[in-house]
């Protein structure tokens, strides 16, 4: 048998696939979308059945990880049973998912039942009005009706993520600890990314490093350095008197691309070998050419790893080499 690790030129070894399932979002965070967004038209988005062999064969080749984003993974009908097929291949350690948190009111449980092991919810402001201005279209209420809807459902951990922007939340950086350690939640303090050309603000002018973040957390709690290593982007702290763990994703002011681990699926089916550049393979063009086999995935898939580069090239000051917004690739 030949071997099955995922290696890229660099001798980094992918065992995570992130899986955008939807573009599309019943948000529009100021952060990761234009106001106005046009989406993939629905045929050109992966079907079910074609993420499904596609997380299959990247399981083959030693993916021990499938994260589910979107847009907003819970918008896409038909998701609770994908993550029921997910979560059952053979080999694969975890199942998690990305959201916003607007349906789990209605889905956590079923989720929790399909073998989706950890949620990881955005959360960016405690204000309802606030809160209302950052997404555009949320409101707090049904969200936090979520989280506690997801911390009832059984949960193995649940991660709140906050971007954190000078002058729209960074004052309510304390009040988001209170509320992860009232519920035992991790939380991640999270560096905007310059993904998308957006005019709603200035992404060099709103730049709140972690550093500041973490010091103002310190004027509260002692963050202690956790033993937790992930190969992720997040490094984590922790406080004396509590489970919850503080974690900062900092793409600007510490990057980390030399422990990555993970590729993404684009929702129309693109595998993009890095967050920050546009190297990528279409798979989907593979998945719907004429006599194509499930077989031809995992050569093609093993050959793509070529094309991963170094390192991310995010870059604040100026237009955005990257075009893409967000929601393509989940983050
Ligand atoms: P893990 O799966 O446990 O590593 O969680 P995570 O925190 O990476 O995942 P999540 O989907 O919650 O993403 C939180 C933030 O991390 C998002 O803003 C992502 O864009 C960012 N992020 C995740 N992976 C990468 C990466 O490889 N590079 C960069 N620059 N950012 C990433
Ligand atoms: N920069 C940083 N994080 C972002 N997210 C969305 N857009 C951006 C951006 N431009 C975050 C969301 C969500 C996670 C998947 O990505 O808040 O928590
Ligand atoms: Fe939707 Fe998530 Fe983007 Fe907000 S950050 S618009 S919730 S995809």
């Amino acid at each position: 048998m030949s071997n099955p690790s995922l290696i890229d030129r660099f001798g980094r070894h992918v065992d995570y696939i992130r899986i955008s399932v939807t573009d599309r979002c019943d948000f529009r965070c100021v952060y990761c979308m234009a106001e106005e967004m046009s989406f993939v038209p629905r045929p050109q988005v992966l079907s079910l059945e074609e993420i499904e062999l596609t997380a299959q064969a990247f399981v083959a080749l030693g993916v021990k990880k499938i994260r589910l984003t979107g847009g907003e993974p819970l918008v896409r009908r038909g998701i609770v049973s994908l993550c029921q097929r997910l979560s059952a291949l053979e080999g694969l350690d975890e199942l998690v998912m990305t959201t916003n948190g607007s349906q789990l009111p209605k889905l956590a449980g079923a989720l929790s039942g399909a073998g989706v092991k950890r949620l990881n919810i955005s959360l960016d402001s405690l204000r309802a009005d606030r809160f209302t201005a950052l997404t555009r279209t949320g409101r707090l209420d049904q969200v936090v009706a979520g989280i506690d809807a997801a911390c009832a459902a059984g949960f193995k951990r649940i991660k709140l993520n906050a971007v954190i922007m000078k002058g729209r939340n960074d004052d309510e950086v304390l009040d988001l600890v209170e509320f992860a350690r009232e519920r035992n939640l991790d939380i991640s303090f999270i560096e905007e990314m310059p993904l998308g050309v957006i005019r709603e603000h200035d992404r060099e002018e709103s730049y709140c490093s972690s550093e500041e973040v973490r010091d103002l957390i310190q004027q509260r709690y002692a963050l202690l350095d956790s033993t937790l290593l992930t190969a992720g982007p997040s490094r984590y702290y922790q406080m004396a008197d509590s489970a919850s763990r503080i974690g900062f994703i900092s793409p600007h002011s510490h990057n980390f691309c030399h422990a990555c681990n993970r590729v993404r699926l684009t929702a129309e089916g693109r595998l993009l070998l890095c967050l920050g550049n546009e190297h990528s393979f279409d798979l989907r063009a593979l998945l719907r050419a004429p006599g194509f086999a499930p077989a031809q995935l995992e050569p093609a898939i093993r050959k793509a790893m070529d094309l991963k580069p170094e390192k991310h090239e995010f870059d604040l000051s100026g237009e955005p080499q990257i075009l893409r917004f967000m929601n393509m690739t989940g983050g």
